[in-house]
């Protein structure tokens, strides 16, 4: 995940999506880990949705005139003193509201419920009983398994409410009231549920009333049209990264205002093999675009030279990259406009309240933060889609499946795999052995279907026999992982005739590596990264 970088000063961009679908439903977030999961299955069903603070007032609730609300899960009790709670005047617009595990013990206590600790906590898979067939079981098995997490449980349903499904746990696994207000126990948004997106549809559109007029790739004419009047005459540069989300945002602005754009990219020599030649290739090929390649990787590897800590690491690529863009449009003579590729995560994720803001495990950069004498209003036509809706918009923009189905890469590149000192010869090294594991799980078919798959170069020698020699020399570890988010991971159950592929070509065409090993860890506690 990239963080978004803060304009230097002067920033602005406009506080609202650039296409409005005519729907919106508002997640109002209470700090659940799924918050975000929510309203990317909202997006999923074709509704536009936007995550706001839990403490967001009613007056902008009906400035962004939403259809209907979702109390997300969180982790606090309902009772406690310091818990959250939706402003009053919230609950009095009369909108339909789904109250999510936390949210729904929320409406249970502020509409004159009782909530209270449960005797049982109730963690995992159950099985719901549908006591009410209508709402939001509509067209649902009477019987069907959900994801619960909860240690609260409603002893009293607020007056109007009655209970719609229970399981042997939890007598109100779901409650009903007037205008459109349901709780449920359980997480629709989590793949454990199977029929939970069902729910949430029949939320959105029979309690709701939404159309479902929310798809990303109706997004690209008015993104356009917007930036068109947002830049007017003036320049805009973008700093391409070699990644999705840079390509799809500065095709966008290229689009909507031709050859004022021009991308910078700054070749860091930590990319993977061909990968800086195949963005150029199509950006000025294919899209005609004006870039400037900055050939710097001399520059980041004498920064390089001696750091070994990964945070260090990340400060050094960031501030490097800094001066190379910086000193790029001195020469380009400036502009009004930065185009970055800054996705909604970022946007949640950087305006969370300190509440809720997940600690920060590692520093990420993509762009690295602005060098504070720049002066640039943001264009950021991706602050309000999702990893898979940009590539969906990519690919109506019309960029090539190779480039759009990219999977994620770190800001700092092969930096943070190589373990230890970064040295051009082991860079080489990972960059080989990276291109290996790429070409073998392209080929088993598994690319689009994990979220990443790469090579680590350890700082470990060990002994080996090659022919009659015995040999001692780099052990490459190999992370395939499968994600939703980037934020949970877990190791990816590839076949064994693929890793056995993959080892036997690295050893076989990495020269200085006689082992491979398969990282069989999880996130958390892992992060995807060994960095
Ligand atoms: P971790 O290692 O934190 O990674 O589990 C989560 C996701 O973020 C990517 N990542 C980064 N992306 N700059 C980025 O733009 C960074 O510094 C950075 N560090 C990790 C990682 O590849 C994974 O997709």
């Amino acid at each position: 995940m990239s963080t978004a970088t803060a304009p230097a000063s002067g920033g602005t961009t406009a506080d609202r999506p650039a296409a409005r679908a005519t729907d919106t439903i508002l997640v109002l977030d209470f700090g659940s880990q799924y918050s975000q999961l929510i309203a990317r299955r909202i997006r999923e069903l074709n509704v536009y949705c936007e995550l706001v603070p839990g403490t967001i007032t009613a007056d902008k609730v009906v400035a962004k005139r939403a259809r209907g609300l979702i109390l997300s899960g969180g982790p606090a009790s309902v009772y406690d003193a310091d818990a959250l709670h939706p402003e009053r005047g919230i609950y009095d617009l009369g909108l339909p509201i789904l109250g999510i595990c936390y949210g729904m013990q929320l409406l249970a206590h502020d509409l004159g419920g009782r909530v209270s600790p449960a005797g049982r906590r109730e963690y995992g898979l159950a099985s719901v009983v549908v006591d009410s067939e209508d709402g939001i079981f509509t067209g649902l098995p009477a019987e069907m398994p959900v994801w619960m997490s909860h240690g609260d449980v409603i002893e009293e349903l607020p007056p109007g409410y009655q209970v719609v499904a229970h399981t042997v746990n939890s007598p109100v696994a779901a409650m009903a009231g007037p205008n459109g207000r349901v709780g449920i126990q359980f997480h629709p948004e989590v793949a454990h549920t199977p029929q939970g997106s069902a729910m949430l549809r029949n939320f959105l559109y029979h309690t709701c009333g939404c159309q479902g007029d929310w798809a990303p790739e109706g997004f690209v004419q008015q993104a356009v049209a917007e930036i068109r009047e947002r830049v007017g005459s003036e320049r805009v540069i973008c700093a391409l990264s070699g990644g999705v989300d840079s390509a799809v945002a500065a095709t966008l602005v290229h689009r909507a205002v031709g050859d004022q754009l021009t991308c910078v990219f700054v070749d860091n020599g930590l990319l993977r093999r061909g990968e800086a030649d195949r963005v150029i290739d199509v950006l000025t090929r294919s899209m005609r675009m004006r870039i400037v390649r900055v050939e710097a990787e001399e520059r980041f590897l004498r920064a390089l030279e001696g750091v070994v800590d990964p945070e260090e690491k990340r400060r050094v690529v960031g501030r490097e990259f800094i001066a190379a863009f910086e000193e790029e449009t001195a020469l380009l003579g400036g502009a009004a406009f930065l185009a970055q590729g800054t996705l909604y995560p970022d946007v949640i994720e950087s305006t969370a309240s300190d509440t809720f803001a997940a600690r920060k495990i590692k520093t990420h950069h993509n762009v690295g933060g602005l060098p504070t004498g720049m002066r640039f209003q943001l264009v950021e036509p991706l602050r309000y889609l999702f990893k898979d809706e940009v590539r969906k918009v990519g690919r109506s923009l019309g960029l090539p499946d190779d480039l759009v189905g990219r999977q994620p890469f770190p800001g700092p590149g092969l930096a943070i795999r190589v373990i230890g000192e970064v040295t051009r010869e082991r860079l080489e090294t990972v960059r080989s052995a990276d291109w290996v594991v790429i070409d073998e799980i392209k080929r088993s078919g598994l690319y689009p279907r994990v979220w990443q798959s790469f090579a680590i170069l350890t700082p470990i020698s060990s002994v080996g026999v090659m022919g009659d020699y015995r040999t001692y020399a780099n052990v490459v570890a190999v992370r395939i992982v499968t994600s939703e988010d980037g934020m949970t991971a877990d190791w990816a159950r590839v076949p064994y005739d693929v890793l056995s592929d993959i080892s036997r070509r690295i050893v076989n065409e990495v020269p200085g590596v006689n082992r491979v090993v398969y990282d069989i860890s999880s996130k958390p506690p892992s992060t995807i990264e060994w960095e």
